[in-house]
């Protein structure tokens, strides 16, 4: 048998087109990742106008980009198409017309190389994203989005412990898990009604700021007092491990509308603490009842630096072990679907996915 898996990984669940090259090794225990291209082509000018994604037209993007990215790959790659194993296609969840997109493209390029089609779920990307921040990455020949970003081979590999708990906190989804090992997990809950990444961007769009939302209340965050306005911190004090954003958000819109000239950095700040506070304290809760060795942070909302902090202390501070994947990972990419595919192909009694678009998969 190979000893490794050169898996061609493709994402167009929603705004962005990428497509990665991962060699994969090793077992469920201790798999291994090599981040050998992780090309992400960003539609978020195209959609900025519209102030979210307009599913039509990022079907229309990926359609153009998958073969611009893909000539980008084999003008880099010498041979590319022979070193080829299998290939990855996020199935669901996200915008079906979007996801239809990469389906097909990987469809095609499946039967012309004759190598299998691995579907994956995009939240499964997410959570397995985490295994990519103790990856080796050929840095030299990766397009990396961060300038800060630490060459990866110079990082000392931390190890992720079980039992762990991880919180996936994208633009649809927030869920707390209870992981066992990296393939048993159980819900412990979930969003009832708007997500974190969601709730973000609606409180930027009342502020005025461009979409996604996320990073730009980070930035404005940056020069407010997270403390001047006390906005509620929604079922942080109900015994479950379900979210809820809906009621913060409608009390932001309400603040704005009675103190119309509010500090704007206050409000991004207080807002962007009342979040992080539900978001920390009911993962930390659950890492005590569960007594979790490792805290797994990963999605979008996962490339919050102030979240990122607060988390990383709260679990240190308690003994434990934080691991949040480099920024080029937090948000939408294709190297973590070639992980999930991967480790997905390593459970042999497990269902394979439908390779049909699945816009509400769960995980
Ligand atoms: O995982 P992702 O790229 O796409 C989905 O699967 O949804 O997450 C996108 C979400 C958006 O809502 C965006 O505003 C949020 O992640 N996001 C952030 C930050 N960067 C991205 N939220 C807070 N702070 C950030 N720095
Ligand atoms: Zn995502």
């Amino acid at each position: 048998m190979k000893k490794s898996l050169n898996i061609l990984s493709i994402e167009t669940s929603c705004d962005d087109t990428s497509i990665a090259l991962v060699k994969c090794s090793g077992t469920l225990k201790s798999p291994k990742f090599e981040v050998l291209y992780n090309i992400v082509s960003s539609q978020i000018a195209i959609h900025r106008p519209f102030g979210g994604v307009v599913p039509n037209l990022a079907k229309r993007e990926h359609i153009k980009n998958l073969p611009k990215i893909y000539n980008q790959l084999l003008k880099k790659e010498k041979g590319l198409e022979r070193k080829i194993d299998a290939i990855a296609v996020t199935v669901g969840p996200g915008l079906e017309p979007a996801l239809w997109t990469g389906i097909t493209f990987a469809q095609e390029l499946s039967a012309k190389l004759k190598k299998p089609l691995i579907g994956a779920n995009h939240m499964e990307g997410h959570l397995y994203s985490n295994w990519l921040s103790v990856a080796q990455v050929k840095s030299s020949k990766l397009k990396v989005k961060s300038e800060k970003t630490t060459p990866y081979a110079l990082r000392p590999t931390t190890s992720i412990k079980f039992p762990a708990i991880a919180l996936i906190v994208s633009g649809g989804h927030t869920i707390l898990l209870h992981m066992t090992a990296i393939n048993k997990w159980t819900k412990l809950g979930e969003t009832l009604d708007d997500a974190a990444g969601e709730a973000f961007d609606k409180v930027a769009r009342m502020l005025g700021l461009p979409y996604p939302g996320g990073p730009e209340i980070q930035k404005l965050a940056a020069k407010g007092n997270p403390n001047a306005i006390k906005f509620p911190r929604p079922m942080l004090n109900k015994q479950n491990y379900e979210f809820s954003f809906s009621g913060l958000k409608t009390s932001v819109l309400y603040y704005l509308r009675d103190n119309p000239a509010t500090n704007k950095a206050d409000v991004a700040a207080s807002f962007q603490q009342a979040v992080i506070d539900v978001l920390t304290k009911k993962t930390m809760r659950a890492a005590k009842e569960f007594n979790a060795k490792s805290i797994l942070l990963c999605g979008g909302v996962s490339a919050n630096k102030p979240l990122q902090n607060t988390l990383r202390k709260l679990a240190e501070d308690s003994g434990r072990n934080f691991v949040v994947p480099d920024l080029e990972f937090n948000t939408d990419n294709a190297a973590m679907i070639a992980v999930a595919a991967y480790i997905n192909s390593l459970q042999k009694n497990k269902r394979r996915l439908k390779i049909e678009a699945q816009g509400n998969l769960s995980i």
